[in-house]
């Protein structure tokens, strides 16, 4: 059987946001795709919007069809689906997964094809952020040359090795959650001791915020260049800056260690769901 087609399983927060943003950059035609999801009735909207897109019912009839195979189930689901469409998979299948915790190593053990991770970032939304990509040794240049590229249509693709996946997912992955966050308590701390509204510090502060990634990547300000440009020798905004210098290291060593604790319990979950400790 031909199966030039190009799978995609799971069609949830990231999967949508994904598959959306390859086709209407263009990256994809939405001729070529195939689609399953387990409740089909989420897949209308995508059908109305691209009727050329095929829907499956069955991952296994995609996975008939497809030698690429995105997957963007939730983590626990993913041997599920690995299991069932197993049979259908070939020497040239390359799966597309991206379940944070779940290592090449894992996968490989138990299924022997070409294997990416990419770990995404709900920036792409807006075309913008990381997506982290990392692929096993049975991938050729032509195949990892194709996930790449697309992902650069929806973002910026590092590829790094996977010994450094898990900090650089907190720094991408993780980070709009972590950065909206501080910037929230940023906000609300300056409503509490001010008149103003929550709502209106929160503005200042976005367009504070919009003004320094301008700075940072526009007119190509280094960090040190524009803190020491605001910070002045002898004045207010320094004394904030030694204050945060000291305090900050023990805020941050304690966000690594509880998503590296969390991922820890995670890895040991995934490794006894895959037989193996
Ligand atoms: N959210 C993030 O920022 C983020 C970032 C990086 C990586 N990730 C990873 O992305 C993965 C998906 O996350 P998500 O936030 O997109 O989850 P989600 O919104 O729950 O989407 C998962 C989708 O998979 C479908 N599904 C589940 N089992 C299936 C099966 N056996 N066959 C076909 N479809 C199936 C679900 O169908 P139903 O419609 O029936 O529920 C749902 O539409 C996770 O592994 C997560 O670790 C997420």
């Amino acid at each position: 059987m031909n199966k030039k087609k190009i799978g995609f399983i799971g069609f949830g927060s990231m999967g949508s946001m994904i598959l959306n943003g390859f086709i209407d950059s263009g990256s994809i035609n939405a001729g070529e795709v195939v689609v399953s999801n387990r409740t089909l009735s989420k897949l209308k909207e995508l059908e109305e919007k691209y009727p050329e897109i095929e829907i499956s019912e069955k991952n296994t009839n995609l996975a008939k069809k497809c030698n690429r195979i995105f997957i963007f189930v939730n983590t626990g689901e993913v041997k599920n689906v690995l299991d069932e469409i197993n049979k259908y998979l070939v020497k040239d299948s390359h799966i597309i997964h991206i379940s944070a915790g779940l290592s090449l190593e894992t996968l490989e053990k138990s299924f022997s094809v070409k294997i990416t991770r990419v770990i995404p970032s709900l920036t792409s939304e807006v075309k913008e952020g990381v997506s982290l990509v990392c692929h096993n040794d049975k991938v050729n240049l032509e195949e990892k040359k194709f996930v790449e590229d697309i992902f650069n249509h929806i973002s910026q693709v590092k590829v790094v090795g996977e010994e450094d996946l898990d900090i650089s997912t907190d720094l991408t992955s993780c980070g709009p959650a972590f950065m909206a966050l501080i910037i929230k308590k940023f906000a609300d701390f300056g409503a509490d001791r001010s008149g103003i509204s929550e709502k209106e510090c929160e503005e200042m502060v976005l367009q504070t915020l919009k003004g320094t990634v301008k700075l940072l990547t526009e007119k190509e300000m280094t960090f040190d260049e524009l803190i020491s440009r605001v910070a002045t020798k002898g004045g207010i905004t320094e004394e904030g800056i030694k204050s945060l210098e000291k305090d900050l290291p023990a805020v941050f060593e304690n966000l690594f260690n509880s998503t590296s604790n969390k991922r820890k319990n995670l890895k040991e979950d995934l490794n006894k769901q895959y037989n193996f400790n």
